[in-house]
């Protein structure tokens, strides 16, 4: 059967896929955020997941704002990614896994998330810098997008999105197929790009974040769209790509590694890695 074997939630700013391409990993601006991988990539080579689902918010790529859907899922066996217009190098395409990602939404779906079914998807930098973050040798895993509308609201609440990780999570536990799998949930943390409130980052809320995405991640459902505005920034709810990861971690989640480095373009840049051990199903007494 298929596991999960552990989440990475990191930062996708666009501006990181510039500083890879030339090849700004040890200049003094770049080194702290870009050595926060360092222990994901001693784990990844430990571990060596098969697939990782990858829970992250179009920006325009794939979906505007004239047709958002809140979940949407691909179901290919390659997703491309296309120049975004930031001036970063488009990225070669991903592999996919059509068949677990059908797997995926017909448990999904069955247990009440309509997803949109996408058999041809592309994907942005919130999927593919994570892949270059997290593999630089490009030795990336196939993948399974899943999209979350943090973009035009009304947005899914904390609640929808930690719910929806936990209905994949289940999902992947009951695939036949013997794969390990990893979740990761990208964007964050607290930043605001435009507007009077340019700039804001707020350290004491993402350090409660992470805290509780550990200890207690139902915890942190109580917060309205609005309040994670208010408390992270109008693009700080990218959030709830890491609430969907975590959700899907659903065995005992210990954290392994934390990043936190301010700022990466007006952002909170954070990496954490968690692992996930089934749970022992303990035999009644006889
Ligand atoms: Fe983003």
């Amino acid at each position: 059967m298929a596991r999960v074997i552990g989440g990475v939630g990191t930062t996708h700013v666009p501006s990181i896929g510039k500083a890879i391409a030339d090849r700004k990993q040890n200049d003094p601006y770049w080194k702290p955020f870009f050595d926060g991988f360092h222990a994901v990539h001693k784990w990844l080579a430990s571990e060596k997941p098969d697939v990782a689902v990858v829970f992250s918010n179009d920006h325009g790529l794939n979906f505007f704002l004239d047709k958002m859907p809140t979940f949407a899922i691909g179901a290919a066996n390659e997703y491309r990614n296309e120049d975004e217009g930031w001036g970063i190098p488009v990225s070669r395409a991903a592999k996919g896994n059509a068949a677990l990602s059908w797997h995926i939404i017909n448990e999904v779906v069955g247990e009440g998330f309509d997803l949109t079914m996408c058999q041809e998807m592309l994907v942005d930098h919130a999927v593919t810098i994570p892949l270059q973050l997290m593999w630089p040798n490009g030795d990336w895993p196939v993948i399974v997008p899943v999209s979350i509308n943090t973009v035009q609201h009304p947005l899914p609440s904390m609640a929808r999105c930690y719910e929806l990780g936990r209905s994949v999570g289940r999902a992947i536990a009951c695939y036949p197929e013997n794969v390990k799998v990893m979740v990761i949930g990208t964007g964050g943390l607290s930043h605001q790009l435009d507007g009077k409130r340019a700039g804001f980052i707020n350290k004491d809320f993402d350090k409660l974040c992470m805290d509780q995405l550990v200890a207690d991640p139902e915890s942190l459902t109580r917060y309205t769209i609005p309040q994670v505005v208010e408390l992270a920034g109008a693009q700080g709810v990218e959030f709830l790509n890491w609430m969907a990861m975590r959700g899907a971690l659903t065995g005992t989640v210990s954290e392994l590694h934390r990043n936190y480095h301010i700022p990466i373009s007006n952002t909170a840049a954070a990496t954490v890695l968690f692992e996930n051990k089934p749970r022992v199903e303990r035999r009644k007494a006889a």
